[in-house]
């Protein structure tokens, strides 16, 4: 019994054959607008129902009630703003009730009904997504980046968006009936951006003791300098997976989706995408979708309590770390040592041992896991 889709329908707007052939037939008479490949994910999780139940790109009263409410004008939940932004002369040639083909680098990618063309005031809006206007914070500067009009209406896919990791690619249609298929009554969705560290391991077990199965669904996409690569994180939870978790316990699969790094508001954001994948819970730990110290460890958490109609069930855990006492991994809810047992997961300690060619301590991460990240050459983004 895998959960309903946000908002209670699972959304698909991708075109059907027939209609795809007719509009292709006809790409030359539409007014074009290009995305670039963060864009494109969008577009197409739009259309393949994670970000249910959105049809498209959002209009002036879904952003101000996004921003203001963290709901859609219909009240479910929503923090995220789901944009199209264009430059004033891209915007001037456009009028509200046209029909525009949106392309990816050639790529005819999907067609737009532009129901509204608005601007909005952007340091508003950063201030509400992020909590703070610091141009230090990539998500900041990211959104300080758009162009100054935004287009909204529905969208209706065309093509997909080329996919190296199609064997990683799992749609919710997709996933739901596989759950399904698997017996699987509760699901919990793991959110990563990073190759596992035993951290990440023990919360993810701790939550599999309770429910049937896991989702592991890292984020391949634009990252910030620094992050682990996409092809990294992959193959260091495929060989995770295989060595260390039951047969027929975890399912990995990506989300192509362009971190923001927005803490709370993403928390609740990413929980609400697993949901349409068909999760039942969601890990939220600590420092959930952070950067630096813009927010408090614990608010990814917090928010939630503002949702109590979000349809999925959060998992809280406090830190893990390994403590030398107890010889295992713990936290503060399970081990009474002092901080000198403990050993914290350092995301900078662990890549700068990488950079310098060597394996993090066991306790940290597992030797087959640092083998794998320390066989490719460079495995960070630049
Ligand atoms: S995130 O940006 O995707 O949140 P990361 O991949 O590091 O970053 O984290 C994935 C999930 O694991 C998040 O829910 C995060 O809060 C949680 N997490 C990471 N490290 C720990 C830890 N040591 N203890 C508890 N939770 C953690």
């Amino acid at each position: 019994m895998v959960s309903r889709p946000h908002g209670g329908r699972l959304i698909s707007r991708v075109a059907s054959e027939s209609r795809r052939e007719r509009v292709l037939a006809e790409v030359s008479e539409f007014q074009r607008i290009g995305v670039d490949v963060e864009k494109a994910f969008e577009i197409e999780n739009i259309a393949k129902g994670v970000y249910s139940p959105l049809e498209g790109f959002m209009l002036s009263e879904d952003l101000r009630s996004c921003l203001d409410e963290m709901r859609l004008p219909s009240g479910v939940p929503w923090t995220m703003p789901v944009l199209l932004d264009l430059s004033e002369d891209q915007a001037k040639q456009l009028a509200e009730g046209d029909e525009v083909m949106i392309f990816l680098k050639g790529i005819p990618l999907a067609t737009m009904e532009i129901e509204e063309i608005y601007t909005y005031d952007r340091e508003k809006l950063i201030e509400a997504v992020f909590g703070t206007k610091d141009e230090r914070h990539p998500g900041v500067r990211k959104a300080r980046g758009m162009r100054d009009f935004f287009v909204g209406g529905r969208i209706t896919l065309l093509n997909s968006v080329p996919n190296p990791y199609e064997r990683y690619t799992l749609w919710p249609k997709e996933t739901r009936v596989l759950f399904k298929e698997k017996g699987w009554r509760t699901v919990v969705g793991f959110q990563t951006r990073n190759a596992p560290h035993r951290g990440h391991e023990a919360i993810q077990k701790t939550a599999l003791a309770i429910v049937d199965g896991l989702f592991v669904n890292p984020v391949i996409g634009r990252k910030k300098p620094g992050d682990f690569r996409d092809d990294v994180i992959l193959e260091a939870y495929r060989v995770l997976i295989e060595n260390y978790y039951p047969r027929d316990t975890a399912v990995l699969a990506i989300l192509r989706y362009e971190m923001r790094y927005a803490g709370p508001r993403e928390a609740v954001h990413h929980a609400i995408m697993r949901k349409n994948f068909g999760c039942t819970h969601f890990i939220v730990g600590r420092d959930h979708a952070g950067i630096g110290n813009f927010y408090p460890p614990y608010a990814a958490q917090e928010i939630f309590k503002k949702f109590p109609d979000l349809g999925i069930t959060p998992f809280f855990f406090r830190e893990f770390f390994y403590c030398r006492k107890c010889e295992g991994l713990v936290n503060e809810k399970t081990c009474p040592h002092p901080e000198s047992y403990r050993i914290r997961f350092s995301g900078t300690a662990i890549r700068k041992l990488i950079m310098e060619g060597k394996s993090p301590p066991p306790e940290v991460m597992r030797p087959e896991i640092a083998e794998v990240i320390l066989s490719f050459e460079d495995p960070f983004v630049r």
